[in-house]
């Protein structure tokens, strides 16, 4: 039996630079400070920092389960501090997911992310994070029905024998709370049903099917959480884990070597495609986008994420690699296009799925001037 081991990614916008932009860094530095105290202190084994775009990402390792007060305190704590010194500097939106007072136009979705896998180490254990920003959870249904579902996508689904029994997936209704869980081959059309309409329905969780495997987790089940009600644009973040049995590192990536559309991009409300980008270009610039995505790998080792000898976790930056760069080319040339038309249906969300819309606004000032037909 190998090691029990959490990964817990827990993420918040606690306040950008420029607008709903990029972390700066004196965030990252409470972060870092505060889960290497955390580390020292044994709550959880080791951790790292990052940013997707505007929100402030802490993967941490430990041995607590998932759903962990003492972990999920120490995330609100340094999103608290983080979203204090934000405000000290005046950063844009401080603490927008943390504190309703400090109001910026999101009113849905305000509340830290999460995505937990509690597992049994593998003697080897290679795990993808994957952070988005300025899109929902719904985002990842596409990738994940390729890489869990799809043979043409994922050549071990026909190719090793250990992955012929397909895969579950749990699909959360996000707007009735409930959650199926669906077998793929079985009732893949079925799934492919729901899962389409990725307003609505979003996968947070899959198995393998012959032994229940955890093998992916996102932040949808979030959703689930907040008042049974949907809550918009949340930013997502999803772990999957790969090799041996489950689909390859390459076959979790290769979803993304094309651009695909996905809901958010300029105040949640428009349709944008979705770009892989490394660390460096972790930021959202043109019209707040494009959406972007990023992909860290790394292993586990005794409960921990593999580090160097200086105690330094090894990451790799996946995304930040030339196999992505026509996905790059096609989010620019396929965003520019959905640009162009402005705010008319597709490029804007229909009106039940904008985050906000002046729309009842509009009606009521011109409320006396629709008049019935017959009478114009
Ligand atoms: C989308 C997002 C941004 C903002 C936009 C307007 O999730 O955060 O696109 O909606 O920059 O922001 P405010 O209303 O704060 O000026
Ligand atoms: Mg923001
Ligand atoms: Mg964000």
């Amino acid at each position: 039996m190998g090691k029990k081991v959490t990964i817990s990614i827990i993420k918040c916008d606690v306040g950008s630079l420029a607008g709903h932009h990029v972390v700066p860094k004196p965030l990252f530095d409470i972060a870092e400070k505060n889960l290497k105290k955390a580390m020292n202190e044994g709550t959880i084994n080791n951790f790292f920092v990052f940013n997707a775009g505007d929100d402030l990402e802490l993967l941490m390792a430990h041995e607590s389960g998932e759903q962990n007060k003492d972990i999920h305190k120490l995330a609100w704590d340094t999103f608290k501090e983080a979203a204090n010194k934000a405000l000290q500097l005046k950063l844009y939106a401080a603490g927008q997911d943390l504190l309703k007072d400090a109001f910026s136009g999101n009113v849905r979705g305000m509340g830290p992310g999460v995505a937990e896998m509690e597992i049994e180490e593998r003697a080897s254990d290679p795990i993808v994070v994957f952070a988005a920003d300025k899109t929902s959870a719904g985002s990842f249904n596409y990738p994940l029905f390729m890489i869990f579902a799809d043979p043409m996508n994922t050549a071990g689904l026909v190719i090793d024998p250990n992955m012929l029994c397909g895969f579950k997936f749990e699909i959360i209704d996000t707007l009735e709370d409930k959650s199926a869980v669906l077998q793929c081959p079985r009732e893949m059309y079925e799934m492919l049903a729901l899962i389409g309409t990725v307003g609505r329905y979003a996968i947070s969780r899959v198995w393998r099917a012959s032994d229940d495997l955890i093998c992916a987790s996102s932040s949808v089940s979030k959703l689930s959480l907040i008042a049974g009600k949907y809550v918009g644009k949340d930013d997502p973040v999803m772990i999957a884990r790969a090799q041996h049995g489950l689909p390859a590192v390459g076959e979790i990536l290769a979803p993304f070597m094309h651009s695909y559309f996905v809901q958010g991009w300029m105040r949640g409300s428009h349709w944008g495609p979705l770009m892989p980008v490394g660390l460096r270009a972790s930021k959202c610039t043109a019209f707040d986008g494009p959406p972007r995505i990023v992909a860290l790998g790394f292993q586990l080792a005794n409960g921990k994420i593999s580090s160097d000898d200086e105690g330094k976790p090894l990451i790799a930056d996946l995304f930040d690699d030339p196999a992505f760069s026509m996905a790059r080319h096609e989010a620019i040339q396929n965003g520019s296009t959905l640009r162009r038309m402005g705010e008319f249906e597709p490029a804007r969300l229909s009106a039940e799925e904008m985050e906000y819309t002046t729309i009842k606004q509009v009606l009521q000032k011109l409320k006396k001037r629709f008049v019935p037909l017959d009478q114009s």
